[in-house]
């Protein structure tokens, strides 16, 4: 806010004195297009904006993105774009550098716009390793049975279709996941993807359809225990450490959450994504997602910022803790979760602005320690008053429940026992 007051005053001498040429503005800035604003955008923007991705327009097209330089620069600074994620200044998270726009990046992009938004010379261009959302040589893949078109008809949640579907690896032994991506075939429709894992005897007759079941959250208590992984566009794929990796049985199933989100140009879009995973026959270290949350709590209607939490003390054994995936419904708004040491040291896993539609796993960069006898602290902000905008009823007093305008205060914690 401060640099941009500053700007401003800058703008006003310079038009106010005949000995400055207005004219030439490129002179202004010594950014170009080619030589760092594409790059900028490469690593934080694109894998979202592109042809066919979620966001809207293309930003590898140096016309759109010189004529949409302002309005970029306006989502960045009200802290729309990117999508909130968790403070990198928190912990080491894997891809960090993806998920938030280093400050710098933000004042070279703003210096480039006020300096009239130079293409440069294509010659100069700049080019990065386009981000890799997906896993390399993947040991097992499975798709849902059969292309979906999604129909939006939840009335709750006009454009919104959460739908699940049952993906069978089929094996004949246990095997450990070590590493996992979704494969998304239409990023467009395609908002976010929880993964599950359940006995097959749980399934329920119906569940087995090629054409998947209604699941407005699907984290149902029954299935607490066996969540395994949550995305967001955007997110790189998990990778545990060597040794360590996620149990399947061959009697379990997989059951894959999507969020279809229409827009009126891709109605109609049938979409297959799936799933990919690297395997191994035995770990060292058995990878669980502990469900750690709170039931109890009533958020007052109006409460702009009301936070509740809770607790959980590790009374095993040392555990090693690789990630965490914060979840809320729709009113969820601030997420905070550390370690309380035994020393009385605190090691913070996340904290941010919540958005319900980015919600992600974080992988931390290094396996961190929760010996037995600590404690990890958790609190959820949720903002139930009319200035929430994904809110589309009048709000209300509320608590825990499945249905989108009931909440949740949840932290999958990747743990290894
Ligand atoms: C994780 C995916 C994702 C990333 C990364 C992302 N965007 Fe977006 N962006 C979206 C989606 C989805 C929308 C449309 C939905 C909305 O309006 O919230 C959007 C909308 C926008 C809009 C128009 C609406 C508004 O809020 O002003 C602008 C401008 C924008 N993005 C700029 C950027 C810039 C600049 C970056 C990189 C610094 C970026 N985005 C990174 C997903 C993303």
């Amino acid at each position: 806010m401060l640099w941009m007051m500053i700007l401003a005053c800058d703008a006003d001498k310079v038009g106010s004195s005949d000995t400055v040429d207005t004219t030439d503005t490129s002179a202004a800035t010594p950014y170009t297009y080619y030589t760092d604003i594409k790059p900028i955008l490469e690593q934080n923007c694109v894998r979202c904006h592109q042809d066919g991705g979620l966001g809207l327009g293309d930003f590898t097209d140096p016309e759109l993105v010189i004529s949409f330089a302002d309005t970029m620069l306006v989502a960045i600074d009200e802290g729309r774009m990117p999508p909130p994620a968790s403070d990198p200044a928190c912990q080491d998270y894997t891809g960090s550098e993806q998920l938030f726009l280093d400050p710098e990046d933000r004042d070279i992009i703003a210096d480039w716009t006020a300096g009239g938004s130079p293409l440069g010379d294509e010659a100069d261009a700049v080019t990065t390793e386009p981000v890799e959302t997906n896993l390399i040589d993947p040991d097992i893949t499975l798709f849902l049975p059969a292309a979906y078109t999604p129909v939006y008809k939840d009335d709750e949640n006009p454009g919104n279709e959460y739908r699940c579907f049952v993906l069978d690896p089929k094996l004949e032994e246990t095997v450990y996941l070590t590493a996992m991506a979704p494969i998304i075939d239409q990023a467009s429709i395609v908002h976010h993807e929880v993964l599950f894992s359940m006995p097959r005897s749980a399934l329920s007759e119906g569940d087995l359809d090629p054409g998947g079941y209604d699941c407005i959250d699907g984290i149902g208590t029954e299935q607490l225990d066996g969540m395994i992984a949550a995305w967001a566009p955007g997110m790189l794929p998990i990778h545990f450490p060597e040794g360590a990796g996620m149990r399947l049985t061959a009697d379990d199933v997989l059951v894959m959450q999507m969020h279809y989100y229409s827009s009126p140009e891709n109605l109609g879009l049938s979409d297959q994504s799936g799933y990919a995973f690297h395997t191994t026959d035995s770990v060292e270290k058995n990878v669980y997602m502990a469900p750690m949350g709170i039931f109890d709590f009533s958020i007052p209607a109006d409460e702009e910022s009301y936070t509740d939490g809770g607790s959980f003390t590790n009374s095993y054994l040392d555990l090693d803790v690789y990630g965490m995936f914060p979840h809320m419904h729709v009113l969820g708004s601030e997420f905070k979760a550390s370690i309380r040491h035994t020393d009385g040291t605190e090691t913070c896993l996340v904290e941010g602005d919540y958005d319900f539609n980015n919600q992600m796993t974080y992988q931390f960069s290094q396996p961190l320690t929760f010996e037995q006898g600590a404690e990890i602290d958790f609190e959820c902000t949720w903002n139930n008053s009319s200035s929430n905008d994904e809110l589309s009823w009048d709000p209300e007093t509320t608590g825990y429940g499945e249905r989108t305008n009931e909440e949740m205060c949840f932290f999958f914690t990747l743990v290894s026992f």
